[in-house]
């Protein structure tokens, strides 16, 4: 039985004191409840806040990037080792923001997550395709290709340290959900693909969660899908009433 997992993805948003008070509410609003696994991935410059904020309770920490190496020269950075030094669990690799935006290809991202695993980081490692691929029928494809060359030289035992967000491109931000569905096709593609690569029961272990525009109003729908196993909030992470309706959306799947 995989237990449902929610995290928000805070993005390039919050401030120091406005990070501290919604890690606040959402530890208040949990209220040591661990019957969900709920983590919140602040901005780097307010790991330390957030997580002196989350300190005692069940939420987790995490960052929402890393670059694959340890030290050194690479302006700009922040490798997995200074993540677990700043109190993190977990860091989201391969959003399709930095696919996108910043040009990470599958090979880095494969890269940033050997790293992180081998910090003891359990990645969160985003796949998805656009809209052009969805309308030219090309989804299980790019699911295909980012989950092969994402988990490239990933062993079971490695595996059993990740979760793979499903977030479709065309649904991140836009207020767009991908119906319960079409989410649950595409987790089973992945979950298909996985157990290619990783094994059966690796697979069937592997929490996948669904990400993109997903609210209080789509939660229960999409929650109650054999194959979705949480969800990844972006916007809606940012209201705590909104990322805790999710988490009791979650908690209600028996
Ligand atoms: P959204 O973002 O919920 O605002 O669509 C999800 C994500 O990008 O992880």
């Amino acid at each position: 039985m995989r237990k449902k997992f929610i995290a928000g993805n805070w993005k390039m948003n919050t401030t120091a004191i406005g990070a501290e008070l919604l890690a606040a509410a959402v530890v208040k609003g949990l209220g040591g409840d661990t019957s969900v696994t709920v983590a919140v991935c602040p901005p780097f410059p307010y790991l330390f806040r957030v997580g002196q904020a989350l300190a005692g309770s069940p939420v987790g920490l995490g960052a929402q990037n890393c670059y694959h190496e340890k030290a050194g020269a690479f302006t700009g950075e922040v490798s997995p080792e200074m993540l677990v030094d700043a109190g993190c669990r977990y860091v989201i690799l391969g959003h399709s923001e930095r696919r996108h935006k910043m040009g990470e290809a599958d090979a880095c991202i494969n890269k940033k997550t050997h790293a992180a695993l081998a910090a003891g980081l359990q990645v969160i490692l985003c796949v998805g395709e656009t809209l052009a691929e969805r309308d030219g029928a090309k989804t299980d494809q790019v699911l295909d290709t980012q989950i092969t060359a994402g988990l490239e030289k990933i062993t079971a035992e490695l595996l059993a340290k990740m979760v793979i967000a499903y977030e479709p491109v065309w649904a991140i931000g836009t207020g767009r959900t991908a119906t319960p569905e079409q989410a649950q096709q595409a987790h089973v593609t992945i979950r298909k693909r996985v157990a290619q690569l990783c094994g059966p029961a690796a697979a069937q272990a592997l929490v996948i969660q669904y990400g993109g525009s997903l609210t209080p109003k789509t939660a229960d729908g999409l929650l109650c899908q054999p194959d979705i196993d949480g969800g990844l909030i972006g916007g809606a992470s940012l209201k705590p009433e909104e990322f805790l309706a999710i988490v009791a959306a979650a908690k209600k799947v028996p």
